[in-house]
This record gives C-alpha cells, structure tokens and sequence, in this order.
C-alpha cells in the first residue's frame, strides 16, 4: 500500500490542474508523530485559486475520505493527514512475513547489469585504510545494487603495473635479499621503495634507471616479468588475509597489467578520431579550459594509470555491457575520474553517461590521514585482528559459554569496523577509534548487531509460532516500530540513487533503538492473548535488521 500516492490520488481529484504525480513529490512528511504521517502544503495554490493557504487547507480537509486514513486536518495551511495505523501495520508485518529477507527489493535495474571497481590496492604495498574504505563501501553498494535488481560485477582493479614496478625492481636488485622478501613481502618490498626514493634524491639517475626496468616490463622481458610476477604473488596472498576477514569477494580480479596488451588498440583509436596530440614528446588528450589534458603516452612510450583507465572501461562495457559503472575511489583522484569520463565522451562512447566516480574521504587517526608513512606500516590485517580478539574478549565476558565464540568474535569485530565506516556519510573524514567502534552501546556495529541477538533470543524464550494471521495493530507503541518497517524499502532505493551505503547504516541504527525502547517499555514476554501477535512484530524487526546488515556487509549473529 503506497499511503503517499493514495493520498495524491485523492488530492488529485481535487486539484484538477496538478497531476497525481506532481502532488505526490510535493507531499511531505510532518516532523512530529502527532501532525499525522503525510502533509500536502497549500501555499502555491494560493494564487491558482486566490485563497489563503490556510482557507484552501480547510476546503480540502473535508473532502479527503478514504478508509486507509482516519482523519484529515487543516494546520497552518497545510493538510495533515493520519493513516489507517492498523491496516499498515497488518499491511506491513504481512509482508514482511511473506518476503523474508527478499523485503525491500526492487526491480529498478530490470536486470540490467552495475559493475563496481572498488577495493583495487596496489601491489608490493600495504592494503591501506583508503583501500578498506573503498572495500567497504564498494561491497555495500553493490549488494544494495543487487537488491534492487541489477546484475553486479564487483571488479578488484589491482594496482599492478606503472613506473613504480620498474623503481621497484631497480631497488631489489641493488639492494634487495630474497630470503627477507619472501618472510615479509609487503614489509621488505615497502623498505626497498622507501630506499629508493631517498637514494633517487642524491642519484637521480636512478630514476631513469627505473623508467628504463618499467619499459622492459612492458615490453615484456624476462627478467623484470619475473621478479614482477613474484612481488604480484606474494602481495595477493597478504590481501587475501585481509578479504578472507572481511568475508568480501571480486567477479573479477583483473588488474592493470591485465590491459597492458589492450592500450596500443586504445592509442590507435584516439588517433583514428583525431584526438591524440603531441606534447613535449607525450601523446595527450587536451580536454578544453577546466581540465588538465589526459596523458596517454610519455615520452619513452610508456603507459599511464589514465591509459588503463581508459582500455578497462572500454573492455568492461565490451564485457558485461554495463549500464552503470561505478568507480568507488579516495576523493583525491576526483580530476582523474573526470578526465576519463571525459575522454571516452570525446571518443564518442554513449555510455559514459553511466558512469560516476563515488569518491570518499580519509581515515584519520589523531586527525590526521592515516598512511604508510615511511617505515611505519600500518598493516590493516592487524588492525581488523586486534578488533576482532576485543571483540572475543568482551563476549567472554557477556556470555563465556558462546558455542561458536570465534567465528561470533570474527563477525562482531569485522562488524564493528564496517559500521564505523558506513554509518558516516562517505565525504566525511573518519576518526579511526578501535574503542569506539566496538561499544555495545551507541551508535556501533555491534550494538545493531546485539539487538538483533536480543530480538533472536525474545523468539526464542517465547516459542515464537508463525501465527497464519497476525493481528499486530498500529497501537501506539507498535507504531515507530512499523513506520520504520514500512520505510525500509524506500531507503534502498535512495542509498542506492545517492550511492550512499550511510542512509541503510542509519536505517538500522534507528530501527534498533526504536527496538529497544519498545523492548524496555513493553513486557513483549507476558503470558496473554497478545503475547505471539508482539513476538510476530519481534520477528519482523530480525528479519529487516538482519537484512540491512547484509546490505552493509555485516552478519548478523543469533546469539552474542
Ligand atoms: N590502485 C589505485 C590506487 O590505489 C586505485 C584504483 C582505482 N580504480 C581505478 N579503476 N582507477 O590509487
């Protein structure tokens, strides 16, 4: 039942100049419960009918009659009105029973496909804060994708080729032992690239040195594909820690290096179309006043990060045919973003229209960004494990004898960093605090999460029966509860118009205290005819706690 269409329609009948659905984008939602659910304002058809908010309000007041609301009321020119609470909320709790976990999904995609290049760290590197950011919202935003029907290909776009790996591969073989490599690799490999820099500012030759290995990569020699090869292996194997914890998976793992024998087609083409220029010996792609050009090619005729850039969207709308593109990457490299978009609309592609760069921004700690300062690593796999063993060590402490207290531990503490993340807009800078984000009180992963234990174990303890006709009514203490449940489908599809995970992260956070108030002022428990018609509103708050949790990438533990 859509309160708000049904409300315009009725309206509409009124106000023959407006469309139904014009009405219904002007209909608002009063700020307090008492004013009624839906609120039409008047105040621009004072001069259609040359009467006074206030007098049109009254008219029209009188003339709303619909058995899904109780009252209509003229208030300072508005008119208020009040839905039917007990056929919502029968409405409501009928349908989440019915749809399970599958509540709240829509068909706005048609099937049509998303791809998401999120997480894409760069090898012989720690995996950094940015990058989790990046894995963190990027999964979430294609599980929300995913719920309103798109096909979603999630894309880790590696950071596995340029200048650096010839720099790289210049230091190991000055200065690099093996032995130490293979017992640390990203630690070792991360010292060699330091060293390099600081030598390269006394002995800038070494720089050209590093050119020179880079162009031996590309050119596909065997002794830098080799040593390239390794440092690749072994730092997928230490990100791979880092995905197994979060439990996130890719569709694709390409990476840079895997466009390396696709770019010449791409420079061949931006020829053809007469877009190429040379510039101090560089090939580029000059975009116009606001935007610096698009470097293709230096002068050595290697390739650039944009170069990939432009030959893996090429190759991925070529692949799945995407209609929507989603690059979810630091807010630094907002110029970037904007001069591939702006390339592939040159080059006459259509779809760059659906593309969108979904920038965010930093992880401060002491407010200031956290990042792999030279020798001091930060290495993220750590980070997410000591979350994970305080977040063991406060279910000790609750509850000692949790059966499976390890994977509850993993699930609590991977949870706890997640939401940290996606409960702030993701523009905002974020302060990293371990203590912080592992409270079960506040506005944490784990207080969701404990609510939803809270509302598994009240099923629990009162033999929850399925009943075949709930008869939950929208009394007052019902009713948040209700509104709440009836909003979730709306919030997915807005987290996913504004690419905004944060709106779910909300979402539970409220859903959860409403719970808990309701938990507190209610004996849902007491032996009486009412007792299965609560535990039927307990079941349905799970069932859509648990599923905005998943949306955010978050499991939902039956018991803490
Ligand atoms: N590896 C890059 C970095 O760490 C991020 C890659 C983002 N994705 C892309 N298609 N450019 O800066």
């Amino acid at each position: 039942m859509d309160y708000q269409m049904e409300f315009a329609a009725l309206l509409e009948k009124e106000l023959h100049e407006h469309s139904q659905q014009d009405i219904s984008k002007m209909i608002e939602k009063p700020r307090y419960d008492q004013q009624g659910d839906l609120a039409f304002p008047c105040f621009t058809l004072a001069k259609i009918y040359r009467k006074s908010p206030a007098a049109i309000a009254e008219g029209l007041a009188g003339r709303i009659q619909s058995s899904h609301f109780v009252k209509a009321e003229a208030v300072n020119g508005y008119i208020n009105v009040f839905i039917n609470k007990t056929e919502a909320a029968a409405n409501v709790i009928a349908a989440i029973l019915r749809e399970g976990g599958e509540y709240g999904k829509s068909d706005i995609a048609k099937g049509s496909v998303i791809t998401i290049d999120l997480s894409s760290p760069n090898i012989a590197k720690p995996f950094s804060m940015g990058h989790l950011r990046s894995t963190v919202i990027g999964n979430s935003l294609s599980l929300i994708a995913e719920k309103c029907g798109y096909r979603t290909v999630k894309i880790n776009h590696i950071g596995d080729w340029g200048t650096q790996f010839g720099k790289l591969i210049v230091a190991y073989k000055k200065w690099g032992e093996e032995e130490k490599v293979r017992a640390n690799p990203i630690k070792e490999l991360l010292n060699l690239y330091v060293r390099f820099h600081k030598e390269a500012e006394i002995h800038p030759e070494l720089n050209d040195e590093g050119r020179e290995w880079f162009k031996k990569l590309e050119n596909g020699e065997e002794e830098a594909l080799e040593l390239w090869h390794w440092f690749k292996e072994e730092s997928l194997k230490e990100f791979a820690k880092v995905y197994e914890l979060l439990g996130i998976s890719f569709n694709s793992n390409h990476g840079e290096a895997f466009y390396n024998d696709k770019m010449e087609q791409v420079a061949d083409e931006l020829k053809e179309k007469g877009l190429l220029q040379e510039s101090e010996g560089a090939q580029i792609v000059p975009l116009g006043e606001d935007m610096p050009p698009c470097l293709i090619k230096k002068k050595d005729g290697t390739t650039l990060y944009a170069t990939r850039d432009l030959a893996a969207a090429i190759y991925r709308q070529k692949t799945y045919g995407f209609t929507k593109s989603l690059y979810v990457v630091g807010a630094e490299q907002t110029v970037h973003f904007k001069q591939l978009f702006a390339v592939l609309e040159k080059m006459g592609y259509p779809w760059h229209k659906g593309m969108t760069h979904v920038p965010f921004g930093m992880m401060l700690k002491g407010n200031k960004k956290m990042s792999t300062r030279k020798g001091k690593v930060v290495l993220l796999e750590e980070v997410i494990k000591e979350a994970i063993m305080l977040a063991e060590e406060n279910i000790t402490e609750k509850n000692p004898d949790l059966a499976n207290k390890k994977e509850v531990a993993r699930q609590v503490g991977t949870g706890a960093v997640i939401f940290h993340d996606l409960k702030n807009y993701r523009m905002n800078d974020i302060e990293f605090s371990l203590t912080d984000m592992l409270r079960f009180e506040g506005e944490t992963g784990p207080y969701v999460q404990y609510t939803h234990a809270r509302a598994s174990s009240l099923l629990k303890k009162g033999n929850f029966t399925h009943t075949p006709e709930p008869f939950v009514n929208g009394e007052d203490a019902n009713w948040p509860l209700i509104k709440s449940l009836a909003a979730f489908p709306e919030v997915i599809t807005h987290a996913f118009e504004k690419n905004d995970p944060s709106q779910v992260a909300k979402y539970v956070l409220e859903l959860a205290k409403k719970f808990n108030k309701y938990y507190a002022e209610v004996r849902i428990l007491a032996d009486d005819p009412c007792k299965q018609s609560r535990l039927t509103l307990v079941a349905t708050v799970k069932t859509v706690l648990e599923e905005g949790l998943r949306l955010l990438g978050i499991a939902a533990p039956e018991e803490m």
